[in-house]
């Protein structure tokens, strides 16, 4: 492992500011912001059951993983044209680049959509034009993940894959999201079985509210290249052994996990136990207009309150590149990268 030099603590924020990182775990729906939410629903003739931004920032008091979906799939409901999502997509692109986020595989919930009557194509062309024009214009590379909302059927998650098959280059893997506990992975064994079998990536949330048992079937059932979430796994030694043997990812989102009261305080959040047990965590921001900061408001904020090092911030970026989903000459490009930023700040002390 890299070794990095001593970083003067005054440098630390800076440094987590300007680290090139990746971003794994960030549901598009979830980047909406309540401005961009009025101004859709405006465009589009919606009626929100809320008077204004202010009192639609003011609902943002959650108390669990459900009392955040409601809002949140509420907030969803502008969205109808292919225009829209693109314009969603751009507004967190354009936020990721801000944050020296180099490449994000990002997560959207089509169910959301087409059960409004939204056709597929247009969820998944605005999204994609977006993830093109990411390269392009701003140098961030951008790839989707299918969502399926666990708290339906399978046989809804399974029609949904096959409606969106015929834009299957657009996407580069499937995930499973929405209300855990009681929807337990095994439930979706054959969709993923059918995902894995179009030669597509898996992953899926697992012990975010839910219990070890359900990464162990996300593990062994569904066969989840990385977990989503994840910090409930502490309570099993026998599955930290397993993750860390494997080299599991998990992707950890803190502010998340303390709006929804995981945890009662961003300081009592686990992640410098999962680090470490040489776990393979990375930081990411989940759905961060609902939980008060993008990517770099999740490192600084959970570095202030834990008192992770400029060590851990090496291994917590050099993760996200590992558990990408991208070629090994990508990921070491960008591992140089990081490294010449570590020199730089090493070099100011
Ligand atoms: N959908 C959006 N955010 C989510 C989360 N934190 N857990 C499960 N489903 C989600
Ligand atoms: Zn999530």
């Amino acid at each position: 492992m890299y070794q990095v030099h001593s970083v003067a603590p005054h440098l630390l924020p800076q440094l987590l500011r300007e680290m090139p990182k990746a971003e794994l775990h960030i549901h598009i729906e979830g980047s909406l912001e309540p401005e961009l939410i009025f101004a859709l629903a405006q465009r589009n003739g919606v009626t929100l059951p809320y008077a204004n931004v202010e009192a639609l920032r003011a609902a943002y008091a959650f108390t669990n993983l459900q009392s955040f979906l409601d809002i949140y799939y509420a907030g969803a409901s502008v969205l109808l044209h292919e225009q829209d999502f693109y314009d969603m997509a751009w507004a967190y692109l354009q936020r990721a680049a801000a944050d020296h986020v180099v490449h994000a595989e990002i997560f959207f919930d089509p169910q959301t959509h087409t059960e409004r009557g939204v056709p597929m194509a247009t969820v998944i062309n605005g999204l994609h034009r977006a993830c093109v024009d990411a390269q392009a214009t701003l140098g961030v590379s951008a790839q989707l993940i299918l969502c399926f909302l666990r708290h339906l059927s399978e046989e809804a998650a399974l029609q949904t894959f096959n409606e969106a098959l015929p834009f299957k280059t657009k996407f580069i893997g499937v995930g499973l999201d929405s209300s855990e506990v009681g929807h337990p992975p095994e439930k979706f064994q054959k969709v993923f079985a059918l995902a894995h079998a179009h030669g597509l990536h898996l992953v899926a949330h697992a012990g975010e509210e839910g219990p070890p048992a359900y990464m162990w079937s996300a593990l062994d059932v569904l066969h989840v290249e990385r977990i989503d979430h994840g910090v409930q796994a502490v309570h099993d030694a026998t599955l930290m052994a397993r993750l860390a043997k494997d080299r599991t990812p998990l992707t950890v989102c803190p502010l998340s996990n303390q709006k929804l009261c995981v945890f009662p305080d961003l300081k009592d959040h686990n992640i410098g136990q999962l680090l470490d047990a040489g776990l393979c965590v990375t930081l990411n921001s989940d759905d961060p207009a609902y939980f008060g900061g993008y990517l770099n408001d999740n490192f600084l904020q959970t570095f202030a309150a834990t008192g992770l090092t400029a060590q851990q911030a090496y291994v917590l970026a050099s993760n996200s590149f590992e558990a990408s989903f991208v070629p090994e000459v990508q990921k070491n490009q960008w591992l140089h990268a990081l490294k010449q930023t570590f020199q730089k700040f090493a070099d100011q002390d």
